[in-house]
Order: structure tokens, then C-alpha cells, then sequence
């Protein structure tokens, strides 16, 4: 089982905890790996041809197919072996973390941090956060248990290698930022930030590697949630890595105009609507300096590369069965075009392979849709 970088905030599981937690992890990957093919199969050979007779054509969009195969008991098991594994997943976690929480809390104040913390008290949850658990975490990224709450950062920082079958990056969830760095590096050569702003920064997995490889760099990370914010505050400073985090939403940033040379978010924003979205390009764009980079790495992949309905209708099921609502509608949002409409100049797109070691002169950068595990989709764009 792939492990977390191993700072002092990682809450510890004992034996039977890390027991539960590889089953699952391992459950996860034998649905993910022997499971989900067989879907290929019956709506090739039993959904499809029926559909077909019926109707005197082929189905021509994702949803078709998948009301379709929302009939066929082969997809319904597979659909419910998909819906445990999730579930499962935190019930594991959420117990081994509630077991040493109020350990984690004390860890997470350090006594002279080099970042820094600033909550909101009167911070409102965007709608699109607040009705629903992401990804099925019970309480989401937001609520708080008790006062000085981190569980849910702590949660999602010993369940992510979990979520991503120990693929994102080995370390745990790294491998995005560090992808992040990859990108940067051989995209922008001369792109040295005072400035960088991580928006829907999470626990900082991917806020600590920019910091690392831009180590001149003032590096803040901003999200909604209070206990991811918390945790992550006591795990950068656990890391010996000075970021200042706040309250915000990308939305509305309490940044000045043109003040930073660097904005990016990681797999924030299939997790916010479809009005939120321009709103957080133009924010980009305003607190931008002139010249300023802008990217957006997402999930892989965009549906108008992935021809086959039934690819997509699979990718769907975090739309509908993993409370990720935004989920498909941003894998087919134009976000070149959205970058474009926000006043950014030099906009293009494209997949990044993910490395854990980022090296400058290093390609890992293709046009090309590539599903495969360990690519990124990114679109970027600078101010100017
Ligand atoms: C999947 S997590 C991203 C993790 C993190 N960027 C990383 O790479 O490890 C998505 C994050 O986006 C945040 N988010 C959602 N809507 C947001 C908004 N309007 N402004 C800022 N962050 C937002 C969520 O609270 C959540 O922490």
C-alpha cells in the first residue's frame, strides 16, 4: 500500500486499521481492474443491440447509455461494488482518525509556524460544496466535529493513496503537484514566482511540492474548508515548508489586483459549478500580474478525446453515484475557451504525464488524449 510522505501530522493506523484499509484498497483495485471491463461487454453484446432494435439507430450520447445500462444487473453490481468500496473506504479511516483526533489537533498547532493560518469565522460554504458529501466523505471537507477541528484533512491525507489505488504519485497524493511543477518547468523555462496561489489547495499535497521546487517563492493556498485548512497548516510546518493558508473561496479571493505571478488549482474545479466557474477565471485573471501564468490541471480526460460513450458513461459514475456533481459537466466544459473569455492570452491544453521527480528539459507533456493512469489534463494561459 502506497504510503503518505511520513510528516509528524499523518495520523497512525495499528494493525487492524491498516488491515481494513488494504482490503479495501485492494478491493478498490480489483473492481477497478477485473470488475469494471465486463461492462465493455454486455453493452456491447446484450445493451447496445437491444437498444438498437428498438430504436433503429445506435445511442448517440453518454446519457443514453447510460440509462441503459442502469437496467443491466451486471452494472448494477458493478455500480454497487464501486458505491462500497467508497464507503468502506472512509468508515475505515474515519475510525482510525477519530481514535488519536484529539492528538491530531494538539500536532496541528505548532508553536512557531513558519506559514501561517487564517480562518473566517462568518466564511458561508459555496451552495455546490455545502449540498453534498463530496466524493461520499461523511461530513465533506467543511464540518467541523469539534473546536480546532482537522479530521476531515486528516481523513482525506491517510485515505487519498487509498482513493487513487496507491497510484497518485506513491507518496500519497504528491504526484499531482510535483506533475504541476513537471508542467511548469518545461512549458514556462523562464518562469521564475515571487507570488503562487494554490485555490482549492486542500490539505497542501500539491501546495508543498510548488513551495519545494519554488523554494524563493511566497506561497499561499486557499479553500473553503476549516479542518482541511487546519490539518494542512500543521502538516506544511510538519514538512518544514513555510505556506500561508486561508479561508476563501476561488471565487471571491482576498488577494489585490495583479499582485501574483502564479495561480494554479489541482482538481478543484470539477467540484464547482458551472456559474462558479467563469467567476473563478476572472479572479484568476485579476489578480494576476501582467505576464502571469495561469493553470488548471484536471482530471483525465476531457470527453470530447474519449470517443466511446461507454468510456465516458463509466467516467460518469462519479457524476451520479459518488456525489460529484459537477464531475461530467466539467469534463465537457471548454476550459480553453473559458480561459479565453476571462481575458487570458496563449491559452492551450493538453496531458501531462505525472512524475514524482520533476526535472527541467524533461518532456512529459503530450496534445494527445491519454487515459491511462498517471496523466493529468492541464489548460493554462497567461494574463497578457
Ligand atoms: C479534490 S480537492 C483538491 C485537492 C488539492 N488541490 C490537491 O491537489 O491535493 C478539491 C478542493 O477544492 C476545494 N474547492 C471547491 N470549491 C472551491 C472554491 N470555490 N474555492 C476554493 N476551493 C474550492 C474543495 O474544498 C477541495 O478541498
Amino acid at each position: 500500500m502506497a504510503e503518505t510522505l511520513p510528516h509528524s501530522m499523518l495520523p497512525r493506523a495499528n494493525h487492524d486499521e491498516l488491515a481494513g484499509q488494504q482490503f479495501v484498497q485492494t478491493m478498490k483495485m480489483h473492481v477497478s481492474s477485473q470488475i469494471t471491463a465486463g461492462n465493455h461487454k454486455i453493452y456491447d453484446h446484450v445493451a447496445r443491440p437491444k437498444f438498437e432494435k428498438e430504436h433503429k439507430r445506435s445511442p448517440s450520447t453518454r446519457h443514453e447509455v447510460r440509462h441503459l445500462m442502469e437496467a443491466e444487473p451486471y452494472h448494477q453490481m458493478w455500480g454497487s461494488l464501486m458505491r462500497l468500496g467508497q464507503e468502506l473506504m472512509w468508515d475505515t479511516i474515519i475510525d482510525s482518525v477519530d481514535r488519536q483526533l484529539d492528538d491530531l489537533i494538539t500536532r496541528s498547532q505548532p508553536k512557531r509556524p513558519r506559514g501561517s493560518l487564517t480562518l473566517d469565522p462568518n466564511f458561508q460554504q459555496p451552495r455546490y460544496l455545502a449540498a453534498v458529501d463530496q466524493h461520499a466523505q461523511p461530513g465533506s471537507y467543511y464540518t467541523d466535529t469539534c473546536d480546532d477541528d482537522v479530521r476531515a484533512g486528516a481523513v482525506l491525507d491517510r485515505g487519498a493513496s487509498i482513493y487513487h489505488f496507491g497510484r497518485a504519485g506513491g507518496n500519497g497524493m504528491e504526484g499531482r503537484g510535483r506533475t504541476l511543477v513537471q508542467f511548469l518547468y518545461e512549458k514556462y523555462p523562464d518562469l521564475n514566482p515571487k507570488t503562487i496561489l494554490d485555490i482549492g489547495c486542500s490539505v497542501g499535497a500539491s501546495t508543498v511540492p510548488l513551495a519545494m521546487f519554488f523554494p524563493k517563492a511566497k506561497v499561499f493556498g486557499v479553500d473553503p474548508g476549516a479542518p482541511l485548512l487546519r490539518y494542512a497548516h500543521g502538516r506544511a510546518e510538519a514538512l518544514g515548508v513555510p505556506i500561508h493558508y486561508a479561508q476563501q473561496s476561488g471565487e471571491d479571493l482576498k488577494f489585490d489586483d495583479e499582485s501574483l505571478d502564479l495561480v494554479v488549482s489541482l482538481v478543484m474545479l470539477h467540484e464547482t459549478s458551472t456559474k462558479a466557474l467563469p467567476r473563478i477565471m476572472s479572479e484568476c485573471y485579476r489578480l494576476l500580474k501582467p505576464g502571469g501564468v495561469v493553470v488548471h490541471l484536471e482530471v483525465p480526460v476531457r470527453y470530447k478525446h474519449m470517443p466511446s460513450l461507454m468510456e465516458q458513461t463509466l467516467r460518469d459514475w462519479q457524476t451520479y453515484y459518488n456525489d460529484e456533481p459537477f464531475w461530467g459537466r466539467v469534463c465537457e466544459t471548454d476550459l480553453v475557451g473559458a480561459l479565453g473569455a476571462a481575458g487570458f492570452r496563449n491559452v492551450f491544453e493538453g496531458y501531462q504525464r505525472q512524475t514524482l521527480d520533476p526535472r527541467r528539459g524533461v518532456s512529459g507533456f503530450t496534445k494527445v488524449a491519454d487515459s491511462r493512469p498517471g496523466h493529468w489534463y492541464v489548460a493554462a494561459g497567461t494574463k497578457k
